[in-house]
């Protein structure tokens, strides 16, 4: 009955955590993992592929994060139930950099940030809150969250989801059919996708040009915002600085990146319009993620359902 905690950088911190949250149980941290048959629960991220297939005994798979897409590249993945890390923490984190970015570019920050540098005072129009779509590509636990605080503050709100859905506060649209109607009515896009097969590379040429055009989009609003703190796969880098260079976007908030770190050759480092950050929209203590682990388990053991269980089946 071991439990394993497997490949984040933080291994340590969360092997204390999980062993000061139930001091009584056997923890063992990779690749110090002793007889592999005696571990029945792992704490994972990015665990190296392959290496959770060696586990015969594995009940049980906790993702650190809200994402699963790292265990869902590793083609051997066992076939046990996978909870994925859902907190009032990281929700709230996630809320704040999705209104934080938001409002950097509805009052033209990073214009404001380049005219201070250069000791100019003047004055650059701003669309009120009311005059602005912010559409959020996503609309589970995170998206949904990100969109009452904006709501609150007096933005108009758009949503996209797989499946079709009524939100209080939000115009919702779903699927394929839906997409192109929600673009056109987007002036910032928040992506809070989860990365899938479906989709992969979502955010690209064809898709950042559907977004709110000059005709439909306030005009005091320099042009679409796109603010991406999903993953990386879900964007084409060379298609959003093409779109920041040709004015097709305004500017953009980006957190995650096709490959993390993002190297230092990327043009996004230096970009006037853009906004990065390394992947840390929204963290959570050590400690809180320990505490799910255990609570999975002792749920699982007294026979409650799991929380937050994921579906193999779409990959979220
Ligand atoms: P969630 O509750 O599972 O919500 C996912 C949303 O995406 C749902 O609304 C789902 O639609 C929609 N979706 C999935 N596949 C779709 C598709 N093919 N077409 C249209 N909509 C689709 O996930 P969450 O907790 O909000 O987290 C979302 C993602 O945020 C995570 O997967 C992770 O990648 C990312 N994240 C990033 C950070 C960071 O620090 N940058 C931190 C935490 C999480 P349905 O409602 O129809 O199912
Ligand atoms: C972080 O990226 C997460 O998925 O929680």
């Amino acid at each position: 009955m071991s439990l394993l905690i497997i490949g984040s950088d933080r291994l340590n911190d969360f092997f204390e955590g999980t062993k000061a949250a139930a001091p009584t149980r056997d923890v063992r941290a990779y690749p110090d993992v002793g007889n592999r048959d005696d571990i029945r629960y792992a704490l994972a991220w990015k665990a190296p592929a392959g290496e959770l297939a060696n586990y015969k005994n594995l009940e049980l798979i906790v993702s650190v994060g809200a994402g699963v897409d790292h265990l869902f590249n590793d083609p051997d993945l066992p076939n046990v139930p996978i909870v994925r890390y859902v907190d009032p923490d990281l929700t709230a984190r996630m809320t704040q950099y999705v209104t934080l970015q938001t409002l950097y570019h509805v009052r033209r920050m990073t214009e404001h940030q380049q005219q201070q540098r250069d000791k100019v005072w003047a004055y650059l129009p701003e669309p009120m809150p009311a005059e602005v779509r912010v559409g959020i590509m996503g609309t589970g636990v995170l998206g949904q969250a990100a969109a009452r605080a904006l709501s609150a503050l007096g933005y108009k709100l758009n949503g996209w989801s797989r499946s079709a859905k009524s939100i209080n506060g939000m115009t919702c649209f779903a699927g394929d059919e839906g997409l192109p109607e929600f673009l056109a009515a987007t002036d910032i896009l928040v992506v809070l996708l989860p990365f899938t097969p479906a989709t992969k590379g979502i955010v690209n040429r064809e898709l950042l040009r559907q977004l709110s055009s000059d005709g439909n989009r306030h005009h005091r609003l320099p042009g679409p915002v796109l603010i991406n703190a999903g993953r990386g796969g879900l964007q084409v880098e060379a298609d959003i600085l093409a779109a920041l260079d040709a004015g097709g976007l305004y500017a953009a908030s980006l957190d995650v990146f096709e490959t993390e770190p993002l190297p230092a050759s990327s043009a996004f480092w230096s970009h006037p319009r853009v906004v990065l950050t390394p992947h840390n929209a929204a963290e959570s203590a050590t400690e809180s993620i320990s505490r799910y682990f255990i609570r999975q388990i002792e749920r699982l053991e007294s026979g409650q359902p799991l929380e937050n269980v994921v579906d193999p089946k779409v990959g979220y």
